[in-house]
């Protein structure tokens, strides 16, 4: 066949699989057998195998993925890609529509009605009805570039049909249908394999994966519910004739959207999908209610990244009722006795739910949980599972109380509570469970960050009475080592070389790592920049404490107790002989590196590379300086995924805001 025929077959052939693809993928209603779509793609397949230069990147064969990425470049959002505020019921929704009348007149507006796809937000970008880039949100302004992924989703036109203008950015929701997902886990299910928790996480692993082979294999899909950043005039109309024109342009876009006139119908359309939402097959977690007049969405404009003239109305979270079997206790580094619930396993929300948390005995006898009692457990979100309440009614007698332990169930010493305090506390200092959970704290990131304590070993080490408190892990003798179980040369070196490095941590990281209740890394930077070294902070009363801003007297006073006690002050002078850094070292001396010029940094979201604890190390490490709030003397928030209020003081405050990787664009010079 001539270069020439060639070229024509293929663009013909094209069309007509990308016609088929959208019959098939978009519009569910295809018209040839899957056989028959086969028989088209292998045939312009082979072609564009003998004319290798005639292949074009939004090829239909090219949904099949590509050789794997290093790491996701990044895309800035010309236009922010914006979230949602929420309403929870009736009234948090009336309030929004009344908010919006006394703006617009009532009369004249319009309200979308959507569902609330429970998957992941994109960009596609659109180049001459080509695709040519598609994003993750990421933290609105900043996301990553997926283009690849993306492609693999069979609901995504590579080319779009009609008349697109040259430029078009849409927005919308990928998921995983319900249907496919059980399928998919039951196959792991066969084949040993760990399944998968739900759908929305398993859609958000798949389109992070930098080998698009593997999202190829996930079962994705997508809906579109609006235009992001376009050179066309046309659509500035609504958002109905939007949807309409992008369906024209052959994207998905949901078929149970309604257009309504008011706030009844509104809720009308809430309440029935309250009722249907198990019908359909994909994850809604509430409805979306969009005025549809985009000039009066443009007199209501954002506050922050939440339009006023959208609003999510989240559908109750998800409650099951199963029986609570047990109540158990764990210690807590400062020895408390925290109780939790052991649950007869039980889906919530996709997950299985085995345990929820109790706080302390006050939380239980408020809600008068006994074991045996019929409970209802909710899963909001991410959050850990809640028991809501006992069912009452299902009681039978044989209900037991629960009562807190009188002794440690670790050590058997005996338990008190402290004043104004709900929790109650194993007296033993030496307490190993309480020994346990604060080594824990101390080799953590957070803290001295020490790599090969993890918890089997640390247990050995207490158990071999190797460790009595956290002070002993700089006097660990290589020979006694290399008797504990597990412990090879290798190991013996690792963990010794890591503790070795330790001892070069900023005196802020051991007074976290002490673990003294209520002083975390904020605090104890506080601390350390007040106090200066170790010496004052011991010898400093309550009153002195409580006149430092931020410093309240819970803190004031657990602070005190803790350097009052004899073996507190014992394992402060181990640390000092181990040649801990116990006093604040001149921030802009040489070997510390003055790179951010005590410039400002707060960090929110969900990092990529690093822990936002590591963040904010490295910008301690550089000079920097590590706040929490957001204010106008903040000089910089760095954000991540799903950034919250932060994000939005930032915005109102005029605050730089920076991704990850920006920021360690920064700091590498
Ligand atoms: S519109 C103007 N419509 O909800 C607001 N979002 O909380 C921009 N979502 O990031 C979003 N279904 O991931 C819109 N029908 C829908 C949606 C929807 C799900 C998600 C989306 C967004 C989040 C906001």
């Amino acid at each position: 066949m001539e270069k020439r025929e060639a070229k024509s077959k293929i663009q013909s052939l094209s069309t007509e699989i990308n016609k088929h693809n959208h019959l098939y993928y978009v519009l569910d209603q295809p018209i040839i057998s899957d056989g028959q779509f086969d028989v088209l793609l292998k045939e312009l397949k082979d072609l564009e195998s003998v004319f290798p230069e005639l292949l074009l990147p939004n090829s239909p064969t090219q949904r099949v993925g590509s050789d794997p990425l290093p790491s996701f470049e990044q895309v800035n959002h010309e236009i922010p890609m914006l979230s949602l505020g929420n309403a929870f019921n009736d009234q948090d929704l009336g309030n929004w529509y009344k908010r919006i009348s006394s703006s617009i007149d009532s009369n004249k507006f319009e309200i979308a009605c959507e569902l609330k796809f429970d998957g992941l937000a994109v960009s596609l970008l659109y180049e001459n009805g080509i695709f040519v880039r598609g994003a993750t949100r990421g933290n609105g302004s900043i996301g990553e570039n997926i283009t690849l992924n993306l492609k693999t989703i069979k609901s995504i036109p590579l080319t779009l049909t009609g008349n697109p203008p040259s430029l078009l950015e849409v927005r919308g929701e990928v998921f995983i249908p319900k249907s496919q997902f059980l399928t998919m886990n039951q196959k792991r299910e066969n084949e040993g394999l760990q399944t998968y928790a739900n759908t929305r996480n398993t859609a958000a692993g798949s389109l992070r994966q930098l080998d698009s082979k593997i999202t190829a294999e996930r079962p994705l899909d997508i809906f579109i519910y609006g235009v992001g950043a376009t050179n066309s005039p046309d659509f500035n109309n609504s958002h109905w004739e939007n949807l309409e024109k992008l369906k024209q342009f052959g994207f998905k876009i949901n078929p149970y959207n309604e257009l309504v006139k008011n706030i009844e119908s509104a809720i009308s359309y809430y309440e029935k999908w309250l009722s249907k939402k198990e019908s359909i097959d994909y994850d809604c977690d509430g409805i979306v209610f969009k005025i549809n007049e985009i000039d009066f969405q443009e007199i209501l404009g954002s506050v922050g990244r939440e339009p006023r003239w959208a609003i999510a109305y989240k559908f109750p979270a998800e409650q099951v009722v199963t029986k609570l079997l047990d109540i158990q206790t764990n210690i807590g580094r400062t020895g408390s006795i925290n109780p939790y619930a052991i649950l007869e396993p039980v889906e919530v929300g996709g997950v299985i739910v085995r345990q929820a948390t109790l706080h302390n005995e006050e939380y239980i006898i408020a809600k008068d949980l006994r074991i045996g009692d019929w409970v209802t457990v909710e899963r909001a979100g991410e959050v850990i599972p809640q028991i809501v309440h006992r069912n009452e009614s299902r009681r039978n007698g044989s209900e037991i109380i629960f009562k807190m332990p009188s002794l440690c169930p670790s050590c058997n010493a005996i338990t008190s509570r402290l004043e104004n305090e709900s929790a109650l506390y194993c007296t033993n200092a030496q307490c190993p469970a309480q020994l346990e959970r604060l080594l824990e704290h101390f080799v953590s990131k957070t803290a001295m960050d020490i790599d090969g304590l993890g918890i089997k070993t640390t247990t050995s080490l207490i158990d071999n009475e190797l460790i009595h408190d956290v002070s002993d892990i700089y006097f660990l003798d290589k020979n006694k080592l290399e008797n504990i179980e597990r412990m090879g040369e290798k190991s013996i070196k690792n963990l010794l070389d890591s503790i070795e490095k330790s001892k070069s941590q900023p005196f802020s990281r051991l007074i976290t790592g002490l673990g003294i209740s209520h002083v975390g890394s904020e605090v104890a930077e506080i601390l350390v920049n007040e106090f200066k070294n170790i010496d004052s902070l011991m010898n400093v009363t309550a009153d002195e404490l409580q006149q430092i801003p931020s410093i309240g007297p819970k803190i004031a006073i657990s602070l005190v107790d803790f350097f009052q006690k004899e073996t507190n002050r014992r394992i402060i002078e181990k640390l000092k002989t181990a040649g801990i850094k116990t006093e604040l070292e001149n921030q802009n001396s040489g070997s510390e590196n003055n790179l951010l010029n005590q410039q400002k940094f707060v960090v929110t979201g969900k990092m990529e590379n690093f822990s936002r604890t590591e963040i904010q190390n490295l910008i301690k490490e550089n000079g920097g300086l590590v706040t929490n709030q957001v204010s106008n003397s903040t000089n910089f928030l760095i954000a991540g995924s799903d950034s919250g209020s932060k994000l939005n003081s930032a915005i109102e405050n005029n605050v730089k805001v920076i991704s990850e990787s920006e920021f360690l664009a920064m700091i590498s010079s």
